[in-house]
């Protein structure tokens, strides 16, 4: 009778933990890898040059195979970078912060602008989810440490590699979008401003253009005069670059305007007939 309760007590504590396990490493990584490397050097972007696909996902495995997964520092992905060969075009790259729905969509809409998940390597690895073990060569698709548990995870040092490597590819205007619907659109902990806006080069961005996007039903918490904005101007204006600032960017707004039409900012007919 104790055997058998100790035994329902240890099946539902298992069942608990494996509801609660981190996520393992995506299925089919390797196929989603190599089918979206050539997919991008095939149709998305054929102008992109030499690249050789099963190389990159060597150099891959390389950074984070058979070590702890809790110890792959960013550096162990320098490899990896210098196999990827991509021009990042002048006066398109884009950072924004907490806006990821809204860029997408403008990015998308306007082609103007190139987010890091455009380029190469981001999108190779876009929503993935790897890591290794300790003692072998092998993928672990049971389960890895979540991004917060530990400094040196490898999905999250190869997003701040990736990072580091678009913010210094960047030259000419430098586009930043920031959410002004929230107190601290410009966060410590952001990938922005931890990594991003210290990797700009002075001497290759000649502007960086904040628009401040606040959601069409507000609320409004802060705007290139108030809050953490203030504290990019600063950072920016003490770097040596030129800067602009722009809230409530009209096209910003059509844009919300098409999941929202009946908004009152929307009423765009109102002069009109229609
Ligand atoms: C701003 O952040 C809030 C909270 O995360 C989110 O609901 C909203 O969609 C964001 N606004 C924009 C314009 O991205
Ligand atoms: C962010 O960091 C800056 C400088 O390191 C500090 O002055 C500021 O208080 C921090 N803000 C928050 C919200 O932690």
């Amino acid at each position: 009778m104790a055997k058998t309760v100790i035994g329902v007590v240890a099946l539902l504590v298992l069942m608990i933990e494996g509801f609660q396990a981190d996520i393992g490493t995506t299925k089919n990584l390797q196929e989603i890898v190599i089918g979206r490397c050539y997919n991008y050097i095939r149709t998305i972007n054929p102008s992109i040059g030499r690249n050789d696909c099963n190389d990159i996902w060597l150099r891959f495995l390389d950074a984070f195979l058979g070590k702890d997964p809790c110890d792959v520092p960013v550096r162990d992905y320098d490899q990896l970078f210098s196999t990827v060969q991509q021009t990042i075009p002048c006066n398109k790259v884009l950072l924004w912060s907490k806006t990821r729905d809204i860029v997408q969509s403008y990015s998308a809409v306007t082609h103007r602008f190139m987010t890091l998940d455009d380029t190469f390597i981001g999108y190779l690895f876009n929503a993935l989810t790897w890591c290794g073990k300790k003692s072998k060569r092998e993928l672990d698709y049971n389960s890895c440490p979540d991004w917060s548990t530990c400094e040196n995870q490898p999905v999250a040092s190869f997003w701040k590699k990736a990072s580091e490597y678009f913010a210094e590819s960047a030259c000419g205007d430098v586009t930043v979008m920031l959410n002004g619907s929230i107190y601290n659109a410009f966060s410590n902990t952001s990938m922005l401003r931890s990594v991003e806006v210290q990797h700009l080069d002075p001497r290759k961005v000649s502007q960086v253009d904040i628009i401040v996007i606040n959601s069409l039903r507000g609320p409004i918490r802060e705007s290139c005069n108030s809050g953490s904005i203030v504290e990019l101007i600063q950072i920016l204006k003490h770097q040596g670059f030129r800067w602009t600032c722009t809230d409530n960017d009209k096209s910003l707004i059509i844009l919300q305007c098409v999941r929202d039409p009946n908004h009152p900012s929307c009423k765009i007919c109102n002069s009109m007939r229609c």
